[in-house]
């Protein structure tokens, strides 16, 4: 089976995973301006093993999205196998990635995210289940840092393990999704890892990607925060163009991303769209006005009104 991130482009862009924003409609909003690699927002494996059906839900896609990457969480390795044997007879995205970043209390109380990358026995086992249930490229996405654990012993920890691919969340668990990224130690990780590399961190334009890019070595660059309500920023770090973008394209942009979401999740899209809606505007002149309106918009037709050029 091809490994597909082995044909991306060198430096390619991927759309990290954001749990609540990386549906298939903002997916493929960040696909039409040029994203390489699409992440799902992270899926419980555990749900997946209880065949919850809104889970299934979560995880679909259209064909334009590929390569589209499915992230799972949990702690159970017999979970992620049975996730995994099911993504891969149901679903066949192009890859399969595993959490060990993430922070959140209902996670973390799990074992999952960062309290899994913590437990390298556990890692392990988990990293071993999803390869031996796929013939999909595995990839993993981490943290520089969790408390003693860095990147570097976990990838000798694992250094027997089939991963394709890794993204680095140059961030300690400590620090959250804001401060410096620590671009020496995803750079000392590219240069002992054999398999490919995203840094991720801080990316915001077309200069951050190019010194993240430069500092770390790595193939390919994450962004998560600066696509919010900036589905563009892909095209801007391909073409290097960072002309003024204009309140009519915004506005145009918004309400074809709206289009998309009412047409993939009916009713339900429009209320969250709201946050995105808000995104979109913020920086604008009157965006205070402007999201006032849009916090409270149920229909294509309210946005229409408040999104008139
Ligand atoms: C609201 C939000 C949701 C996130 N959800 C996920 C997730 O589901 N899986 C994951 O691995 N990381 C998740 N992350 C982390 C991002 O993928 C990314 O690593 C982090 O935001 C740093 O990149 P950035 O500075 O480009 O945003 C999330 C971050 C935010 C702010």
């Amino acid at each position: 089976m091809k490994n597909f991130y082995q044909s991306l482009k060198k430096s390619f862009y991927a759309l990290a995973p954001l749990a609540g924003i990386t549906d298939s409609a903002f997916r493929q909003m960040c696909k039409g301006f040029g994203a390489d690699v699409l992440y799902s927002e992270m899926i419980s494996a555990t749900a997946l093993f209880y065949n919850d059906k809104k889970t299934l839900e979560l995880m679909k896609f259209d064909e334009v999205e590929r390569p589209y990457v499915v992230q799972l969480f949990g702690s159970e390795s017999k979970h992620f196998s049975v996730a995994t044997e099911l993504i891969q007879e149901q679903m066949r995205p192009d890859g399969i990635d595993i959490n060990f970043g993430c922070p959140v209390p209902k996670v973390v109380k799990q074992g999952a995210g960062i309290a899994l990358f913590e437990n390298l026995k556990k890692s392990k086992e988990v990293i071993k289940a999803v390869v031996n249930s796929t013939d999909l490229p595995v990839s993993i996405k981490t943290r520089s840092k969790v408390k003693d654990i860095d990147i570097l012993k976990f990838l000798d920890y694992m250094k027997d393990l089939d991963i394709a691919a890794l993204m680095i969340h140059g961030r300690s668990a400590g620090q959250g999704f804001s401060g410096p990224v620590d671009t020496k130690i995803i750079k000392k990780a590219r240069n002992y890892f054999g398999g490919v590399v995203i840094a991720n961190g801080g990316v915001r334009n077309y200069e951050d990607t190019q010194s993240l890019l430069r500092e770390s070595g790595a193939d390919g660059v994450g962004i998560g925060q600066g696509a919010l309500g900036r589905p563009w920023i892909f095209e801007n770090l391909t073409t290097h163009n960072s002309q003024l973008i204009t309140q009519k394209f915004i506005f145009k942009t918004a309400k074809k991303h709206a289009e998309l979401v009412y047409k993939l999740k009916g009713k339900q899209g429009i209320l969250e769209m709201r946050k995105h809606l808000c995104w979109y505007v913020s920086g604008l002149a009157g965006a205070c006005e402007l999201r006032r309106g849009l916090v409270k918009v149920e229909t294509l037709k309210d946005i229409y009104k408040i999104l008139s050029v």
